[in-house]
């Protein structure tokens, strides 16, 4: 990626959430900044659903507000991310023009009412969109106070997928582009399924709900499309902005559990600095281990220079089903996770609790309690802790793991008519990679086809679609001595979601020294034995080794006496394929066994943490390297490690210990 125009620039690690000052009567905005200087705030979010305030009617504006609010933030040098305040139209344009409003796959419409309600391909709101971001550019692009452009919120986070007729019109004119013509694309969609051939491009319409399952190739193309248009709209957003201004440029991203629509690898190369909203999700089995999935992803997207930590939440959010508060010291270890993996910024949504609208319930940095409770001390404790980590701004993780991740693996793997329901793509990435995180050592999240050469272990999880060049970049790092673990339901499809024919894994399959014959799922609660003794669940393989060799074998199940973990030397190195979901201890042996072969080690020795409860991490900075130790745990380790203690200031030699609940930041004697 080249360097972007205009980098973001702070002094230290960003402290800071969304500001929604409109939603509060002015008196309180004094208040407000008094307190933001108390809890160490140096970077507010504003803005953000600005739309109806600023631009009441159409084309009129009214920024007195806005004024008073960047002059109080200005005074009191809280610096801002501006939002361009296009995220929800006001009511007056969806009335003017109700053809904004998304189409679900049903023909139902999505009405205004909550937010987010226009169709990314719609002409009529685009301009719109635009006539209000220049309009806040040209008051506010100099404005010395403004740090950072924020385009938009969270873009697809409701509206990813529009099947109106005028997303279909953008989507022909987008197949028209990737295609060129009708045989070509009937020929990778594979339209000879199904008496599904097209004459005409007019006869082309988005994947909308069906009596059957749809085409696969068009529902892939679909998810590609959709991802454009959202990257469009900021795109032309940008492109307003830097006419009129020099200010950095991003948007938040949501690298979470739930958002699977953006192909975020194309997105981030136009950031000016790559930024992540993270919420933990307790529907999850592990949130804790996802959030350093996340953070380390979102790391990924920015080619691993700092990035910043938009929005997370200070305590219980209000979207999922059960909304669990956090734990004492939680909010601290969850912040300093994003920190140790290479946030230069800790931002919550929101700063004060809204007593009104559909988050009132949604925690924030200043509670509905207010002052006197336990959760604004920490917040005012946190902020004290971020202050004191400002030396670690721009210093890079240090990592020699990466695991392979893909959107488009994502969209294909999860499609309708696949062989288990119960199989998820991002389940299979978070498996693997709570297994390696387990044994304290760092992962970085490529995407495919990106160069391996700085790596000593390769994650391959489930890479169900697979271009033949992004598979010889895997083959070739590890013919020339890496070691590369690739796991089941990968290399199944090419681009065109079009079945590798002669035995699975497809581009893989000489690399790995295995053919697999059939997928063999696993019932929902049932397990499958291995010789070794460890078990399986949810799939096991009918395959056979060509040059590999048997690791483990299945003892029962579909695929009894078949391979299950098998090992094959392929040039200098070493290519491991699993075919079934190893319980978490067993994954964790296996990956311990990787992990010693390939040579790979934690930042510093740990001692005392058998179940993996601790995170270690180390940042490397110009002058200065720091390992970052958070201890989950309800018992203290040791690590082996010497320096200076950020948090208390301590002086350490050779051993300092991390008692349970608490984090531990050592600037190390000299860089290593
Ligand atoms: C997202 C949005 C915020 C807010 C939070 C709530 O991150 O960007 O506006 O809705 O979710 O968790």
């Amino acid at each position: 990626m080249a360097a972007p125009a205009h980098a973001f620039t702070h002094d230290g690690i960003a402290f800071g959430g969304d500001y929604n000052p409109e939603q509060w009567d002015p008196s309180v905005w004094e208040e407000d900044v008094t307190l933001m200087r108390e809890a160490g705030v140096d970077l507010v979010a504003i803005n953000i659903f600005g739309w109806a305030g600023v631009e009441p009617r159409d084309g009129e504006f009214t920024f007195a507000s806005l004024d008073r609010i960047i002059e109080l933030l200005h005074a009191a040098d809280i610096r801002i991310n501006l939002g361009t305040g296009t995220a929800s139209p006001p009511a007056w344009l969806t009335r003017a023009h109700p053809e904004i409003l998304p189409i679900a796959e049903d023909g139902t419409t999505r009405y205004p009412g909550g937010r987010q309600a226009w169709c990314p391909s719609s002409p009529a709101f685009r301009a719109a969109a635009l006539s209000l971001v220049r309009a806040v550019a040209e008051r506010y692009g100099s404005h010395p106070a403004v740090a950072l452009w924020h385009v938009s919120n969270e873009l697809g986070c409701h509206n990813s997928l529009c099947y109106c007729d005028q997303s279909a019109a953008a989507f022909r004119l987008w197949l028209r582009a990737r295609y060129g013509s009708v045989d070509a694309l009937n020929a990778a969609w594979g339209t000879a399924f199904w008496s599904q051939t097209y004459g005409d491009w007019e006869e082309i319409l988005p994947p909308r709900a069906a009596l059957s399952a749809r085409n696969p190739g068009q529902a892939l193309d679909f998810h590609r499309f959709s991802s454009d248009e959202l990257l469009d709209h900021y795109r032309a957003e940008a492109a307003v902005i830097r006419d009129l201004s020099d200010v950095p440029v991003t948007t938040n991203f949501m690298v979470a559990a739930h958002i699977e629509n953006m192909d975020y690898w194309q997105w981030a190369g136009e950031m000016d600095i790559v930024a992540n909203d993270h919420y933990l999700d307790y529907r999850l089995g592990d949130p804790r281990t996802e959030l350093s999935f996340a953070a380390d992803l979102s790391r990924g997207l920015a080619l691993g220079a700092p990035w910043l930590l938009m929005e997370h939440s200070a305590g219980a959010v209000n979207w999922q089903p059960i909304n669990f508060p956090k734990s004492p010291g939680q909010m601290l270890r969850n912040s300093l996770t994003h920190v140790a993996r290479g946030a230069d910024a800790v931002c919550f949504f929101q700063w004060r609790a809204s007593v009104q609208g559909s988050e009132k319930f949604h925690s924030a940095m200043l509670p509905h309690a207010g002052t006197g409770s336990t959760l604004w001390h920490d917040v005012v404790e946190l902020g004290g802790i971020i202050s004191k980590l400002d030396e670690v701004a721009g210093s890079r993780v240090v990592a020699d793991i990466a695991l392979v991740f893909s959107w488009e693996s994502w969209w294909a793997a999860d499609a309708e008519s696949r062989p288990s329901s119960a199989l998820g793509y991002l389940d299979q990435v978070h498996a693997v990679y709570a297994a390696f995180a387990a044994l304290h050592v760092t992962i970085d999240v490529v995407a495919p086809g990106a160069d391996l050469s700085a790596y000593r272990l390769v994650l391959v999880p489930g890479l169900h679609l697979v271009r033949d060049e992004e598979a010889t970049v895997i083959n070739d790092w590890i013919s020339a001595g890496g070691t590369a673990l690739v796991t089941f339901f990968s290399g199944i499809v090419d681009e065109n979601d079009r079945v590798w024919t002669g035995g699975y894994t497809g581009p893989f399959r000489d690399a790995l020294g295995i053919a697999v014959e059939e997928f063999a799922p696993v019932a929902p609660g049932a397990r499958v034995s291995l010789g070794s003794g460890a078990a399986g669940t949810l799939w096991s393989e009918r395959m056979h080794v060509t040059t590999a060799e048997v690791v483990d074998s299945f003892a029962d199940g579909p695929a009894a006496g078949g391979p299950a973990i098998t090992r094959n030397r392929w040039g200098s190195g070493n290519a491991w394929y699993l075919s079934t979901l190893l319980e978490p201890q067993a994954y964790r042996s296996l990956a311990q066994e990787l992990v010693s072969a390939a040579g790979v080690e934690s930042p510093v020795p740990v001692t005392g943490d058998s179940d993996g409860a601790v995170e270690i991490v180390r940042r490397r900075g110009d002058i200065s390297s720091y390992v970052f130790a958070i201890n989950h745990g309800s018992t203290s380790v040791q690590l082996q490690v010497s320096g200076t203690e950020l948090i208390t200031g301590d002086n350490t030699v050779a051993t300092l210990e991390v008692p349970p609940g608490a984090v531990r930041i050592i600037r190390e004697e000299s860089a290593s």
